[in-house]
Order: structure tokens, then C-alpha cells, then sequence
């Protein structure tokens, strides 16, 4: 039997249950993947959280969208974007519905290598907050010599986006809890807290303004600080498009962009090469069992270490 995560209703991470399930093997075009290791998102518990509205004929839900681990099984005619699959492949799964599982059969072409370089919780991390960020940087047209402020530059993303950022040449103002601080400076960032101020504590760094903006947060800070602070708005990109990001000009990637899903399958291999040359880091803040899936969605949604969650299986 195989086990994977489930949401059987909505509410909060009470409604998830890990079950068993008959293993099946692979169809036309699709691979059967021994996980190593599961990339944890916000997005995983906002879908039963009901903050997407509520849809009871769609339940159980099946949980995550990225993971690493080995292939073992192979369809005909089983080719990713990187060329033939064979069992014993090391690859990494993205996009993954029902990601929160040890074994996955998922289209051959959700799949790209894994480079020997990455070890599985990095590689199972990667891919959302890196295709993520890079989308965000190519969105907000961030070059050489750009003055960027970041929302939430300790974050998965934030700090995917800092280091993207940063390689391209851009001066980086990241926003992040003091604790946070010392990591944004060896990212590169300059860090600033947020919270109350804000805005006039980055005008004492840029008097006039900064030239775009990326925010991973959403809140109403977030939204306003950027509205006052950007000098050309059709450089506000945000990651969690929340009504009033929309309504102040933000361009939002993601969910509610569905030029997205092309823009990140494409984005896929040139993140993994970023990675394997170490010039994109993830950093890994805590693993769990994939027992204890309730427990990682709970910390997650709270002021949390910067870095990703993992799933173990
Ligand atoms: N649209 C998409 O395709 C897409 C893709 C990926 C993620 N997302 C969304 O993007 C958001 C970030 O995702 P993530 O994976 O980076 O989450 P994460 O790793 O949990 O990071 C969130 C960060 O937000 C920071 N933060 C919290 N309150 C803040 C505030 N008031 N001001 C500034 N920073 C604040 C926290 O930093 P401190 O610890 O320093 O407080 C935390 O590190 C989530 O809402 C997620 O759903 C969207």
C-alpha cells in the first residue's frame, strides 16, 4: 500500500488524514516516483482553509504541489522536458497534485532531473518558490541598477527573489523581523522591519522612492507602502493578489494569472540550473514526518523559521 495526505473536508489542519491507498502503475506518458521529499506551501492548507471559498463535491482533497524522489516505474512512451525517464532517475515532480504522498504517478512531463548537487529537501523545495520568484523578477523587469523593495524577503519566496534579484544587479530593501536581519544580509538585501513607519524608514535609504516592487505578503501595509513608495506602479508585482493589491495596479502572478502555469513549467529547468551552480539557495527551516503534516501546516501559517518546510515520507 502506498500513503498519501488528504483534506476530508474543510476547516482547519484537523481535517487532514493520512490513508492508504492501492499502489497503481504508470499509463501512457507517466512515471511512478519513489518520494524522497515534499515541498510544504502556504498555498497546501489555504486550499482546505476555505480562503479560496468551499466546494464539497470536490472533497477528499488530495494535498501538495512539488516533491523529489526516484523513479521506479515507467510508462510508454515516458519522456519529460530533459529527455527519456528510466527507473533509478533522481528527479524532481513540479507540478505535483496530491504532492503529500510516498509514492507518486504523475505526466512525464512534470518531471525534470535532479542534479546529484541538490540534496531531496532542498530539491523538493525548490521549485514553487524559485519558478516563483523568477516570475516575479522578470514580471517587475528588475536589471542592473534597480532600486527593488521586497514584502517578506526572509520568506521562501522573498528570499528566492532577493538572491534573483540581487544576481541581476539590483539594490534589494527587504522587509522581515529583526531575527530575520542577518540572513537577508547574506543574501545580499539591506534588511528593514516592517510594521508601523515603514515607509519613512525606507525614504532614509531611497529619498525618491524605489523603482519596483515585490510583495509575498499581501497585508494592508504591504499594499500601501508600495502604492506610496513605487516611482513606476506597473512594477508592483504581487504574489498573493489580494483585492486591494488589484485595485492599487498590482500585477498579480500565480493563481490568479493563468499565463502563470506555462510561465513556470518554463521557468523549471533554468531555476534548477541556478541551483545546481549554487547561485539560488534554498534554505531548509524544518522537516516532518508526513505523519505529522497537521503539525508543519499549524507552525507554517505561524511566525515561523525563514526558509521551507519539508515532508518526509
Ligand atoms: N501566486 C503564487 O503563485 C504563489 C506562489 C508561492 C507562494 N505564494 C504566496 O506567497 C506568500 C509567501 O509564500 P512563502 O512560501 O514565501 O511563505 P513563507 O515562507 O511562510 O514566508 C512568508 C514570510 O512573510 C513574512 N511576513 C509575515 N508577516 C509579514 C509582514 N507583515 N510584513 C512583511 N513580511 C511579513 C515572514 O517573515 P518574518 O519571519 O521575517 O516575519 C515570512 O518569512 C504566501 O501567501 C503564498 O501563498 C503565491
Amino acid at each position: 500500500m502506498t500513503r498519501r495526505v488528504i483534506a476530508r473536508g474543510y476547516g482547519g489542519p484537523e481535517v487532514l488524514a493520512v490513508v492508504e491507498v492501492a499502489p497503481v502503475p504508470p499509463a501512457r506518458r507517466e512515471v511512478a516516483i519513489e518520494v524522497r521529499a515534499i515541498g510544504v506551501n502556504p498555498i497546501d492548507y489555504k486550499r482546505y482553509s476555505g480562503a479560496f471559498g468551499t466546494d464539497p463535491a470536490s472533497l477528499p482533497l488530495s494535498l501538495g504541489a512539488e516533491a523529489a524522489g526516484v523513479v521506479v516505474e515507467v510508462g510508454e512512451d515516458a519522456s519529460g522536458p530533459d529527455g527519456p525517464l528510466s527507473p533509478g532517475d533522481e528527479v524532481i515532480v513540479y507540478p505535483a497534485e496530491g504532492a503529500y504522498a510516498d509514492r507518486l504517478v504523475v505526466a512525464a512531463d512534470s518531471v525534470v532531473r535532479k542534479p546529484p548537487s541538490l540534496p531531496w529537501n532542498e530539491a523538493a523545495g525548490l521549485l514553487v518558490a524559485g519558478t516563483t520568484a523568477v516570475e516575479t523578477v522578470d514580471a517587475a523587469k528588475i536589471g542592473a541598477g534597480d532600486l527593488l523593495l521586497v514584502h517578506g524577503a526572509a520568506g521562501a519566496v522573498g528570499s528566492c527573489v532577493v538572491q534573483v534579484a540581487c544576481s541581476r544587479g539590483a539594490t534589494v530593501i527587504g522587509t522581515a523581523r529583526p531575527e530575520n536581519h542577518d540572513y537577508l544580509r547574506s543574501l545580499g538585501a539591506t534588511p528593514m522591519s516592517y510594521g508601523a513607519g515603514l515607509a519613512g524608514r525606507v525614504r532614509v535609504l531611497a529619498p525618491e522612492g524605489v523603482d519596483a516592487v515585490i510583495d509575498t505578503v499581501g497585508g494592508e501595509e504591504a499594499v500601501d507602502v508600495s502604492v506610496e513608495l513605487v516611482r513606476d506602479p506597473p512594477r508592483m508585482v504581487t504574489t498573493v493578489a489580494v483585492p486591494r493589491a488589484v485595485e492599487a495596479g498590482f500585477l498579480g502572478v500565480g493563481g490568479t494569472n493563468p499565463a502563470s502555469r506555462e510561465v513556470r513549467r518554463r521557468l523549471r529547468s533554468p531555476v534548477v540550473d541556478l541551483a545546481d551552480r549554487g547561485d539560488l539557495r534554498v534554505r531548509v527551516a524544518r522537516t516532518y514526518w508526513l505523519s505529522e503534516v497537521a503539525r508543519a501546516h499549524t507552525e507554517l501559517a505561524r511566525s515561523h523559521p525563514a526558509g521551507k518546510f519539508v515532508l518526509l515520507p
